[in-house]
């Protein structure tokens, strides 16, 4: 008898392990369209590094760089859709779906990264991250890249009216829309993969990049003539699905939620890291020709720039725009 309840309890304990053992971890598949080398890229792998040490395997981010998997218009829909559960896209990005967010897009809103944190970590970043809800998804994060420069192939770019009659490719935002055209340019929506191939082909003359993807991507080696207006900003919102976030149990989420936290901030101090090296990076390259403004010049881009928020007071919200504005004061 014992004999037979030994052989039991072992037997019992085998089983029990053995299920254990072929669990299968939780996947989250997380798609981006930069270079590895860049603050998402950077990050979204720390993000998959310590979600495995700290859930001890259980759960297992997989990265898609590169918009090997996705685009990003097709990588919100696929995490809508629960087919991926992450993906990072920036503001603009999000426009067809929560119009409110191009906020982020204005130019001249923020007057450096100090206001653009307050704004995105305060009340306004908080009231656009709980819109995502109304679409199924989830906005867990800001993450920040930096503010953006211009690059051309025909002429350098000094002041607004230099951009007269140029082609720029644009990400599907009607903020960027109207900046170019308040420019007297033509902007072409464009996905980010084919920015290069565009410049390099004449489709478009050129395009509005932080430095990191400018410096990762190469598009100064088609587009040369570089001014830094730093005029508007590029960040992200880290999305995963809504549906999928709330299956988890309590004490994964609360794992999940502490290494977004991280690698959040981890991200934040590398895009300012990258942005210095790679700025460097791209200026050491003897072919291109770098156009620093004087105060004086930017302000004439400003001027031009703001006119075109009220055309934005209906889509973003009035209130939206003057608080953020006021954030800064
Ligand atoms: C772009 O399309 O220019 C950006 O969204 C790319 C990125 O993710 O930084």
């Amino acid at each position: 008898r014992r004999g037979l309840l030994a052989y039991l309890v072992a037997f019992v304990a085998v089983f029990v392990f053995s299920v254990a053992a072929m669990a299968k971890p939780i996947v989250i598949k997380f798609s981006h369209v930069v270079a590895v080398d860049t603050p998402k890229g950077q990050a979204a792998n720390y993000f998959a590094k310590i979600v495995k040490e700290r859930t001890h395997g259980q759960v297992i981010v997989k990265v898609y760089p590169n918009a090997m998997l996705y685009g990003d218009r097709a990588a919100v829909e696929a995490v809508q859709m629960g087919t991926i559960q992450m993906a990072c896209p920036a503001t603009a990005k999000f426009t067809g779906w929560l119009p409110e967010i191009q906020l982020f897009d204005l130019p001249f809103l923020f007057k450096n990264s100090e206001h653009l944190h307050k704004v995105m970590d305060g009340p306004v970043g908080k009231k656009v991250l709980n819109l995502f809800r109304r679409k199924g998804l989830l906005g867990l994060a800001y993450w920040d890249n930096g503010f953006k420069v211009l690059s051309n192939n025909k002429h350098p770019i000094v002041l607004p009216k230099d951009c007269k009659g140029l082609k720029f490719r644009i990400m599907s935002s009607r903020v960027l829309e109207a900046q170019f055209k308040a420019l007297g340019a033509s902007p072409q929506v464009l996905p980010f993969s084919e920015v290069y191939s565009a410049l390099e082909q004449g489709v478009v003359d050129g395009c509005e990049n932080p430095w990191s993807n400018l410096y990762t991507k190469k598009f100064y080696e088609v587009a040369p003539y570089t001014t830094e207006t730093y005029h508007g900003y590029l960040g992200y919102v880290l999305i995963t699905n809504a549906k999928f976030w709330d299956s988890l149990s309590p004490k994964l989420r609360t794992i999940l939620e502490g290494c977004v936290r991280d690698a959040t901030a981890y991200e934040r101090k590398l895009a300012d890291e990258l942005t210095k090296k790679q700025r460097a990076l791209v200026l050491k390259d003897p072919k291109v020709k770098d156009v620093v403004l004087t105060p004086e010049q930017r302000e004439a881009w400003r001027k031009v720039l703001v006119k075109i928020y009220p055309k934005f007071y209906k889509t973003i919200g009035k209130d939206l725009i003057e608080e953020a504005i006021k954030e800064g004061n």
